[in-house]
């Protein structure tokens, strides 16, 4: 037997050997190795034999070559192991950047509780409570770009725009997926959240967004009433609330003609609570979902599984687990200061952008459908009859 080895220092050494065996390159393993034969072979069968060999293992170089091409080192990038959940079966859902996640929001107060109380209630859909950070990051992300300095040593340290946005991409879809139980359809309602809808739009290019729109005269008297603090707003100036109402509602207004009528839907609420049905027709078709008859029976699905989980902190609960009712449409009505009322239309011109009349006092809100109406009717008689008494302590009790 003959050894040769290519871990000497001086190349390859000839040992001499008993047997008769010949040397070739093995590419494979990087160094030489012996061919030994057996028995005796004549020269021309000899040199067969090493042709064959040598084109052998040029058509295995070849092969190898083509199927596992070296990665060019340009293309290397870091990636993250698939990102699931699992539910009680344990079934496996998957999450990513790609999948259509669906964002509902507006100005807070503006009904984005009962829209995603009426998509919870959809088996394929899950939205939950809001999760208050998804709105923080964002805002703490335009903060980083707002000065220029800062985003210069941003750029100096490898903290490219691509980075950024994987990162918050992540931190979202991380806290959307796993803050509540795994559905096919994800969903966030955090109001403001719209107000990023064009950089939402960048991070997550499937997503769509449910913007809610509704009278910003019912939505500032409903801040004012039950003292909703948000940020900028002075809820002791109706005035002041309105101008910050039309603020807010111009920027989610001009970001949903940005993304585009394919992404962005805008619901009145006023629709959604008069004509439910033809409504939420329309918004299940926006996004791909069958129609299910529990979206219009939300109020049964309260703290069912797979139905609508309450936070027993959030300021909307306590309305979301009655049935749809009218009255909240116009108490608005006479609260607001005379001098606001007679200025309506230079306070809040989103009011006319969007189609409601800032003369009328109250405007025309619609017809309601006429499944509705006897609905209505129906829920006066119980609420006469004290039921609506045992659906307050329910969720009185829970606080
Ligand atoms: C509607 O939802 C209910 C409750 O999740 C489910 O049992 C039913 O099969 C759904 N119906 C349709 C038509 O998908």
């Amino acid at each position: 037997m003959t050894y040769y080895s290519n871990f000497g220092s001086s190349g390859v050494h000839k040992t001499t050997s008993k047997h008769n065996g010949d040397v070739i390159a093995c590419h494979k393993c990087g160094g030489y190795k012996v061919v030994n034969h057996v028995g005796r072979m004549s020269r021309g069968r000899r040199k067969l034999l090493m042709y064959g060999l040598i084109v052998g293992i040029f058509l295995l170089l070849v092969y190898k070559m083509r199927t596992c091409p070296e990665p060019e080192p340009q293309t290397m990038f870091m990636m993250p192991k698939d990102k699931f959940v699992t539910d009680e079966n344990m079934k496996v859902y998957t999450y990513d950047r790609n999948m259509p996640l669906i964002f509902i929001g507006g100005v807070p107060r503006s009904g984005t509780t009962l829209m995603r109380a009426m998509l919870d209630a959809h088996p394929d859909v899950r939205c939950g409570q809001e999760t208050r950070v998804v709105p923080r990051i964002l805002q703490m992300r335009n903060h980083w770009y707002k000065s220029s300095k800062e985003s210069l040593r941003l750029k100096e340290a490898g903290v490219s725009e691509e980075v950024i946005n994987s990162a918050v991409a992540s931190f979202i879809l991380e806290v959307i997926a796993r803050h509540g139980v795994p559905a096919p359809r994800l969903c966030n309602k955090d109001p403001l959240a719209l107000k990023s809808m064009d950089y939402l739009k960048v991070l997550f290019p499937n997503a769509k967004y449910i913007f809610m729109v509704r009278d910003g005269r019912a939505t500032v008297h409903s801040i004012i009433s039950r003292r909703v603090t948000i940020t900028g707003f002075d809820l002791n100036s109706y005035r002041q609330c309105l101008e910050k109402w039309d603020d807010a509602i111009t920027v989610m207004y001009k970001n949903c003609l940005k993304v585009g009528s394919g992404y962005c839907l805008m619901v009145y609420y006023e629709q959604l609570v008069l004509r439910p049905r033809t409504t939420l027709t329309k918004i299940l078709n926006f996004l791909d979902i069958p129609w299910n008859e529990t979206v219009l029976h939300h109020n049964e699905m309260i703290n069912k599984p797979g139905g609508i989980a309450l936070s027993m902190v959030e300021r909307s609960s306590d309305q979301v687990v009655r049935p749809l009712y009218q009255e909240a449409l116009t108490k608005w009505v006479g609260q607001i200061p005379d001098d606001v009322v007679s200025d309506m239309a230079n306070i809040a011109p989103m009011l006319t952008v969007l189609g409601y009349d800032p003369a009328g006092n109250p405007p025309i809100y619609g017809i309601p459908e006429d499944e509705q109406q006897q609905h209505q009717q129906q829920q006066y008689d119980t609420i006469s009859s004290g039921d609506e008494k045992q659906t307050t302590s329910t969720i009185n009790s829970r606080r």
